[in-house]
């Protein structure tokens, strides 16, 4: 009671204020928040990446690591599941969300977009938008425009009737329109020109009383903030003289892709690439991301993992990443003690010898703030500024906030390195198995289509799965090895994974990957005289979130589809007439959710399934003791998903192997993306953050659909711990 007493007198004083003062502009300079210019530290934290109930610890360690601001996406698809039909709910309780980053005094950077790309799947477009007739994404579309239109307007709107823009009393300072939109721009011409100048008069027609800004656009119409987005942005310029420069990305890290080795980013080559930007007059940088978290259930875009780590300074699990976290800590409390000099002078730049660099701000009144650069790679050097010797370790930045005491240097990393662990706390389950069914085309619930069809199409990505199915007749004597050879059949799929099931027996199993979404199969098939059944299950692995007009681009089976060396030579089964059906059988029975699954027959102990493909495995658990976050050692396992109590935690893929250029990670100077990668030749991704905030203390229900047939009896339950 007396809490919520407290809380409310404190909107009360908000309210008086700001209705005097509160207002967000900005100059050359920099944002200006009440009259006051600032430089903000801000970070990304995603809120459907992470549970409502880690929230307010996340917000926390991001205050305590000295950030100002928040920034997140606003995720349309999952705010808006169809037409019409908003969800606002748990993950999606955006409201909810900028309430505690304003509780722990905070503000909040929202970018509504709504294309968000974000690695999110169909870069956060639900995917009925596609299919609203004469819809084309992100140009001068009328259709497109017209939902676009109304979605922008209903944040606005909701975040103005809870009083949340800093006008209001509320922590948004600033909102974002589109996102990197120039490139498309660029591409595609003057449809692409209408529609950046109708996005942004329409945005600011919503009268927030914050700036808007557009990233990585310059041709961003006034009053819009055009912005930059890369692991380096101190050559960035904005486009008007009169605007703030700011770095809405620095990428802390990089996201994993299935296939690929999760990506590292040394912290002291993003303290040095932040400290270069704030020196250039750089006067708001934003961690991307601050927290990466999870991509829960199918939220995934194309090929990109489950986890969204990112190496950001707060793991995915929501622990410190040290030495990232403390060492970005430092930079800020650094930077911080220069702001009244930053904020009121341009800097005046020297030479003092080979690969050095001085920036000193300093103001009228007596204020002054020194950074002074080591660009060589390799060597430290010796500095004298102001009669003063300094030591530059290789490729750093050493801060002064008063012109003589070198407080940081951004090679210099006093944190220490943190120890997590993955530590196995339940390793003995008791499994239980059912197995999914192979249908055929004459199954009575299919769809019957002549020739094949785009796969969202037909599931409209309801699910990860279609089946394709056929039938192939054979002549007696056809079929068989004909001069010590099977005939061929060969699938062409514009991806993402499939299996081929020849009369319900895998034949064999494909995938693709980011790089190249697209597979063939092509293997030799076993036929018996009379009909034949051919089933295809494509999978789908998160759709396109980036590229020009993504929305076009296919998924499934589109062919061609032939068989080759039966008597009449090839045959083309491309156009014959095939039936789908979309999902699984054990979706149709919510086998993935206890309380509303269909009762089967569940098989145990010497009859539990044994690597089989297309099997579901059920087991039990209780909570582990403590606090300390959990994951699943999907070790064994080959690929599907994974659902715990009725919510699933991802897609698990741990059989697919990083492959990619691990190599030495040399941040001085050097620092390369592809280089900065650890565990090839090890899984993508092996373990699977499973939240708290879904376990009961007891009879938690976890459930496993596995493709490839992996051994159960090796999943654990793990936590993370020093
Ligand atoms: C900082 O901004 C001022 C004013 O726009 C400009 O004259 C100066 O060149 C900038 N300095 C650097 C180092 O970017
Ligand atoms: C730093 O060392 C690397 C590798 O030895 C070399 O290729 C590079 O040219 C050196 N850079 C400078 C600026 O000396
Ligand atoms: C998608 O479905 C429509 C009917 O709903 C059909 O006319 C069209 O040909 C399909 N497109 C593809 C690429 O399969």
């Amino acid at each position: 009671m007396l809490g919520l007493k407290v809380l409310a007198m404190a909107v009360v004083l908000s309210l008086a204020c700001s209705s005097v003062t509160a207002a967000v502009s900005y100059d050359g300079k920099s944002i200006v928040i009440n009259g006051r210019r600032k430089i903000l530290v801000s970070g990304s934290i995603h809120y459907p990446r992470s549970t409502p109930e880690m929230w307010p610890e996340l917000i926390q360690k991001a205050k305590d690591g000295g950030l100002d601001v928040i920034q997140t996406y606003v995720f349309w698809n999952g705010h808006e599941p169809s037409p019409g039909n908003y969800n606002f709910e748990g993950r999606y309780d955006l409201v909810k969300f900028i309430k505690v980053v304003q509780r722990a005094g905070l503000y909040v950077h929202l970018r509504i977009g709504p294309y968000v790309c974000a690695e999110w799947n169909f870069g956060g477009f639900p995917v009925w938008l596609k299919y609203v007739p004469g819809m084309e994404f992100r140009t001068d579309n009328q259709p497109f425009k017209v939902a676009m239109q109304r979605f922008v307007e209903k944040i606005v709107s909701l975040m103005k009737s809870e009083n949340l823009f800093e006008p209001q009393g509320g922590p948004i300072i600033m909102s974002q329109i589109e996102n990197e939109y120039g490139p498309v721009e660029w591409e595609i011409g003057a449809p692409g020109k209408a529609y950046t100048a109708w996005a942004a008069k329409m945005a600011v027609g919503t009268d927030t009383g914050v700036p808007w800004i557009m990233c990585k656009q310059e041709t961003a119409p006034d009053p819009i903030i055009d912005t930059c987005n890369g692991f380096y942005c101190e050559g960035f310029r904005p486009n008007k003289p009169d605007k703030p420069k700011m770095w809405t990305e620095a990428w802390t890290g990089w996201y994993t892709q299935f296939g690929g080795p999760p990506p590292r980013r040394p912290a002291e080559d993003l303290a040095f690439a932040v400290a270069r930007f704030v020196q250039n007059n750089g006067s708001f940088f934003n961690y991307y991301m601050y927290h990466g978290g999870t991509n829960f259930d199918r939220s995934a875009g194309r090929f990109v993992a489950t986890s969204y780590d990112y190496d950001a300074p707060i793991d995915e699990y929501g622990l410190l990443n040290e030495p990232k976290w403390g060492h970005l800590r430092d930079l800020h409390k650094a930077i911080k003690q220069c702001e009244p000099a930053l904020v009121s002078s341009n800097p005046a730049v020297a030479w003092p010898g080979k690969n050095q660099e001085v920036h000193v701000f300093e103001t009228k009144s007596g204020r002054c703030a020194a950074f002074l650069s080591n660009y060589d790679p390799n060597s430290s050097t010796k500095l004298t500024f102001r009669n003063v010797e300094y030591d530059l370790p290789p490729w750093s930045i050493s801060i002064l906030p008063d012109c003589k005491t070198a407080v940081y240097n951004t090679a210099t990393v006093q944190s220490k390195s943190s120890s997590a662990k993955m530590v196995p706390v339940i390793d003995r389950l008791n499994w239980q198995s059912y197995g999914e069914e192979t249908p055929s085309a004459d199954d009575r619930d299919t769809l019957v289509m002549e020739g094949l069809w785009e796969q969202i199409n037909v599931t409209r990505d309801s699910s990860d799965y279609l089946w394709y199915l056929t039938d192939v007749n054979v002549g007696s004597g056809e079929g068989f090895l004909k001069n010590g050879q099977l005939p061929t059949l060969t699938v062409m799929s514009a991806g993402h994974a499939l299996h081929v099931f020849v009369n319900g027996k895998l034949s064999g199993t494909e995938y693709g990957s980011l790089d190249n979404p697209k597979l063939t199969f092509n293997g030799g098939v076993n036929l018996k005289p009379g009909i034949n059944k051919i089933s295809l299950l494509s999978v789908s692995v998160g759709l396109a979130n980036v590229g020009t007009h993504y929305e076009r681009w296919n998924t499934g089976v589109l062919g061609p589809v032939t068989l080759k060396g039966l008597d009449e030579g090839t045959r083309d089964l491309t156009k014959q007439r095939w039936s789908y059906k979309a999902g699984l059988k054990g979706e149709s029975l919510n086998l993935d959710a206890p309380r509303r699954s269909t009762s089967v027959e569940w098989t145990e102990g010497s009859l539990l399934a044994q690597k089989q493909p297309l099997t579901w495995y059920k087991t039990t658990f209780n909570a582990p003791d403590g606090n300390d976050p959990l994951a699943l050692d999907m070790i064994s396992m080959g690929k599907g998903e994974v659902w715990i109590n009725g919510q699933s935690i991802g897609r698990h893929w741990p059989g697919y192997i990083a492959k990619g250029s691990c190599g030495e990670c040399n941040y001085a100077g050097t620092f390369n993306e592809k280089k900065c990668q650890t565990g090839c030749g090890q899984p993508s991704q092996r373990w699977y953050h499973v939240p708290r905030a879904w376990l009961k203390p007891s009879g938690n229900v976890l459930v496993v659909f596995e493709e490839w047939g992996g051994d159960p009896s090796k999943i654990s339950v793990v936590k993370r711990t020093f």
